[in-house]
């Protein structure tokens, strides 16, 4: 495309059918919110400029988007698709070709946009229609004998015969700027909405003798507009379905795709399996031969190659090595890195903290703030005393060391490499390396100690 792009995104619905307080398109589908799927396809055109017109709940709206380097145009009052177009014109260079997307159509394909762009040329009016088999509620199109496109009529203003046409008004269009900004000058209300439409410039552009070309999307769900939190339930199907399908065409097994989210960026290197209701979130990278087992969630992860993800683990900004072992029921949460062969077991969490190679920490254990180095066996119950109510310390324990169960590590304290700390000791100094440490009292017994008996009620 050599012309200049600048697009214009409507985003004033108010979304009341989705009875909610926040604006329609700051729901989120596939953990993003709808506006910014739309702004991700824009943004691949490459457009001079991006144009948001916002409207009910607006400032939320901005704010949410204050970083995305787009002009806003507020519509006060909604006034029909033209008048909010119009809000957005005045700062349109007049060279420009003007595409038209809506905020909360979020799954529009720029491959679809490209093409109704270079429909438009430099000259033309350039129209995405779909045939429908239930077109009611939508705008339809009119050709005349030629099958040239006359003009659009607006569901509630359509006669019984238009409304037997099966093809629609997507809504989105790309159009010269200097026509548009004249044409939507040129609108009148005079209809049963009392609205300013944007399909009215059709007729006018034909009335001018500008041609009207028309293209159509691949698939039906790229023009699916969110109104209610079942479209909006359905159009996630319809996106992980999509993602589903892109990565089994890679070679990913998935047990059911339809149990199946990613709402972020996924990655998966050869073999990888993963098992029902696994979520992903943000940035996860799976190396070769990853397993995921069920109920996992795993947001802004790698995990390395061969590594086994055991069920319902809960893992977060972690790094994970090859060929671990993890949970069940491990809580991995931010700025744990787990180096290779690690096996970690159920209940057990860690934060901040690196477990280095071949470390085991299998029950019910919390370490945090801590450097555990290679071949270390800590036993379960052990418990790193972080925080002291008011800051927190760290803690090292040195290769080969075995921390007997239920041990409590009060940091800041060291233990020595191959050091041995005996089961439920309290450990509040350095432990020396390669030595048995304990704080265990004494165990004894009482010889013929009875248990004392109730006392019979005469
Ligand atoms: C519109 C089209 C119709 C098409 C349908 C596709 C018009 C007149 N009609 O109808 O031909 O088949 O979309 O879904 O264009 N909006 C604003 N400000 C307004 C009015 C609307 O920002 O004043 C935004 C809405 O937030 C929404 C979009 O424009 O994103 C479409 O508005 P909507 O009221 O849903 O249009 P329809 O009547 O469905
Ligand atoms: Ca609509």
């Amino acid at each position: 495309m050599s012309t200049l792009l600048e697009i214009v995104i409507l985003a004033a619905g108010q979304g009341k059918r989705m009875y909610s307080d926040t604006p329609k398109v700051l729901h989120h589908l596939a953990g993003r919110p709808l506006l910014a799927h739309v702004l991700e396809s824009a943004r691949t055109l490459k457009p001079a400029a991006v144009h948001v017109v916002y409207g009910h709940g607006g400032e939320r709206v901005r704010e949410a988007f204050a970083q995305a380097g787009v002009n806003w145009a507020r519509q006060a009052e909604q006034k029909g698709t033209g008048h909010a177009v119009a809000q957005a014109t005045p700062a349109v260079s007049d060279q420009a070709t003007v595409l038209v997307l809506y905020g909360d159509v979020p799954l529009i394909r720029s491959q679809t946009l490209q093409e109704l762009l270079q429909a438009a040329g430099s000259g033309s009016l350039a129209l995405l229609t779909a045939e429908l088999e239930q077109p009611a509620g939508y705008g339809r199109i009119i050709r005349d004998k030629a099958g040239q496109v006359t003009r659009i009529v607006e569901s509630k203003d359509a006669t019984p015969e238009e409304a037997a046409v099966r093809e629609v008004n997507t809504g989105f269009l790309a159009v010269p700027a200097t026509r548009l900004k004249k044409w939507l000058a040129g609108l009148r209300n005079h209809n049963v909405q009392g609205e300013y439409y944007l399909t009215d410039i059709i007729a006018m552009a034909v009335a001018e003798g500008v041609p009207i070309a028309t293209r159509s999307p691949r698939d039906i769900s790229e023009i699916l507009g969110v109104n209610s939190k079942q479209e909006l339930a359905q159009l996630e199907r319809v996106y992980q379905n999509q993602r589903a399908q892109q990565l089994m065409e890679q070679g990913v097994t998935l047990r059911d795709p339809a149990r199946f989210d990613v709402r972020g960026e996924l990655r998966c290197g050869r073999d990888v399996v993963i098992d029902v209701n696994v979520v992903f979130e943000g940035k996860v990278v799976l190396g070769d031969g990853v397993h995921i087992g069920p109920n996992n969630v795993i947001r802004d992860t790698t995990v390395g190659e061969r590594t086994q993800i055991l069920p319902n683990c809960v893992i977060e900004e972690s790094a994970i090595g090859s060929e671990c072992r993890i949970g069940p029921f491990t809580r991995l949460r931010p700025g744990a890195q787990i180096a290779d062969r690690v096996h970690l077991g159920n209940f057990v969490e860690v934060k901040k903290s690196r477990v280095g190679s071949g470390s085991k920490i299998n029950h019910l254990s919390y370490v945090g703030d801590t450097t555990v180095g290679q071949g270390v066996n800590i036993g379960a119950g052990t418990i790193v005393c972080n925080y002291d109510g008011a800051n927190k310390h760290p803690t090292t324990i040195g290769d080969n060391a075995f921390i007997g169960s239920n041990t409590a590590l009060v940091a800041p304290v060291n233990v020595g490499a191959g050091a041995t700390i005996g089961a439920g000791s309290v450990i509040t100094k350095d432990a020396p390396e390669g030595e048995l440490t304990l704080t265990r009292v004494p165990q004894s017994t009482k010889p013929g100690w009875k248990r004392p008996v109730k006392k019979s009620k005469s």
